[in-house]
């Protein structure tokens, strides 16, 4: 593996930079910590304690550096060691104020029930820990989400939109495990590169789990005024109530990774007009494990007609929708010419793609009445229409479009998150009641950043269909053939969000 996943820890040398206010880091070091998503190793804990300190604070003495007493036998060593304070948070005492903190829960609510049991006193306890920050400066808090019976146990989210009423969220990095230290990838056929994880499915799977072996490394920033602990707070944080009841455990099928990387060949001419597409390779390995071959896969934004596409390949019957008249004609268009080279059908491909709004209800009286499968990825909210984008330039340069349309109906021209939320969810929650007892609908989303704050529409979505779906365990598609870009170099840590959410949710039998 190339050392781009890994942080580089090898502290160069080369002078620090004296405007550098957040580090000693050089640029390139900064850059490599800016990656959204990273194979967990040793030195994963100290990267952390090198991008978020600098050796002497600004009053120029040693940066000191807060943490629980649960953690203090691991880091406090480790803080010495790197010529940091460590200072031991407790509830009661006040001393001078912190530069850093690093919280590790990643091991601390092994299931539901302990963190129902415990999550109010951590809450009292990380709040305190935010009064001791310096303002503007950070906490990370390793966590992890867990599993009831293949329902996702949503820990990780909980803590952050908790954490966020009184810190500033300024986006995750997902910590991904690794035994041998390499990636989990996608080849162009589908296959995980672990061969025996990606077996197509043969029976339905009852219940869809992961190994789990992601961490969330929240990081959180202090503002001036800091809001106090709401009384109300609780719930939210806790366990939620209205979750369905756990699903019955068979063993049917493997634990797949909770992250890879898919390995896409170059995209043909056509499709580089769509600014956001999904490689096929990924939709491959998703139908495989969701779906059997005759069955009726749906995208209700289907785009360049991705998903349609790898499901024909797969002997699937593929139907979708699409607002943009012209991306859905560049979909039939390539389905058409797939369908004709394809001389080993022996019944002629059964699909559809319709022009028109998922939203309304007539875009659907054509199509099947009940789908095996549902694959999609909505727009990230109005994403790319922010300024300064870089792709975006790129794009507009090469003269591509920016954009999916300027028709209002589409959801990337939404101003307000609630709204776009809202009726992202109706669409969801009336495909839902298509979609065949028993069977899964995966999306494909990203938390949103937009002026600095973070927006976190896959929690949040995720949330709010598990009212009436089963919410499984989630999966990561990391990228890796992105160029970092140096946001925030010296003052602020700004991710370059190089992960997917895909969200699986599974419709009770
Ligand atoms: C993230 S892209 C999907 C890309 C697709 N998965 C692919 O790989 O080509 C989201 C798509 O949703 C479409 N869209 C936005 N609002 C819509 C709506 N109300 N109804 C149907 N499609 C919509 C956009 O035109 C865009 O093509």
């Amino acid at each position: 593996m190339s050392d781009e996943h890994k942080h580089s820890t090898n502290f160069s040398k080369a002078q620090v930079d004296p405007k550098n206010r957040m580090n000693d880091l050089t640029s390139r070091e900064w850059l490599t910590f800016q990656k959204s998503w990273f194979v967990l190793a040793p030195q994963t804990l100290k990267d952390f304690i090198l991008f978020f300190t600098k050796r002497q604070n600004a009053e120029g003495r040693a940066s000191r550096i807060g943490i629980v007493r649960e953690n203090a036998e691991a880091l406090a060593p480790l803080i010495r060691a790197l010529n940091r304070d460590a200072v031991i948070v407790e509830i009661g005492e006040e001393e001078a104020q912190l530069d850093y903190g690093l919280i590790d829960l990643s091991e601390q609510f092994p299931n539901e029930d302990s963190f129902a049991q415990t999550n109010e006193a951590w809450l009292a306890r990380i709040h305190h820990f935010a009064r001791r920050l310096k303002p503007q400066a950070y906490l990370t808090i390793f966590t992890r989400n867990r599993d009831a019976a293949g329902r996702l146990v949503p820990i990780a989210w909980q803590i952050g939109r908790s954490v966020s009423e009184f810190l500033s969220i300024k986006d995750e990095k997902i910590g991904c495990e690794s035994e041998a230290g390499t990636l989990n990838t996608i080849g162009s056929t589908g296959k995980l590169s672990s061969g025996s994880l990606s077996s197509p499915i043969t029976q339905q799977p009852e219940t869809w789990t992961t190994k789990q072996d992601v961490i969330y490394c929240l990081n959180f920033r202090r503002e001036e005024e800091l809001a106090s602990l709401a009384p109300n707070l609780s719930p939210s944080f806790g366990a939620q109530a209205s979750l369905p009841a756990a699903v019955k455990m068979t063993a049917l099928h493997p634990a797949q990774p909770s992250w890879f990387v898919p390995k896409p060949p170059p995209r043909e001419k056509g499709v580089l007009l769509h600014p956001a597409k999904f490689p096929e390779s990924l939709v491959i390995y998703f139908l495989n494990q969701f779906s059997r071959e005759g069955e009726r896969v749906f995208d209700p934004m289907a785009g360049t007609g991705s998903t349609l596409l790898a499901a024909l390949s797969q002997n699937r019957a593929a139907y979708g929708i699409e607002l943009n008249p012209q991306f859905q004609q560049i979909a039939k268009q390539r389905i058409e010419k797939f369908a004709t080279n394809q001389l080993t059908f022996i019944a002629a491909p059964q699909w559809q793609i319709v022009n028109g709004d998922a939203s309304a209800a007539q875009s659907y009286e054509n199509l099947p009445e009940k789908f095996d499968y549902v694959l999609t990825s909505p727009p990230y909210w109005d994403m790319l229409r922010m300024k300064g984008a870089e792709t975006q330039q790129k794009r507009k340069a090469a003269g591509l479009l920016q954009f999916y349309s300027e028709d209002a109906r589409d959801l990337g021209n939404y101003d307000d998150y609630e709204d776009f939320l809202r009726t992202l969810v109706e669409i969801y929650e009336r495909l839902a009641e298509r979609l065949a007892a028993g069977r899964y609908m995966t999306i494909i989303v990203k938390n949103v950043k937009k002026k600095g704050k973070i927006y976190p529409l896959a929690w949040d979505l995720a949330l709010a269909l598990s009212r009436n779906l089963i919410l499984c365990h989630e999966q990561f598609w990391c990228q890796d053939d992105l160029k970092l870009a140096p946001f925030g170099y010296r003052y602020a840590w700004v991710s370059n969000t190089f992960h997917h959410y895909c969200l699986h949710l599974r419709k009770e039998e």
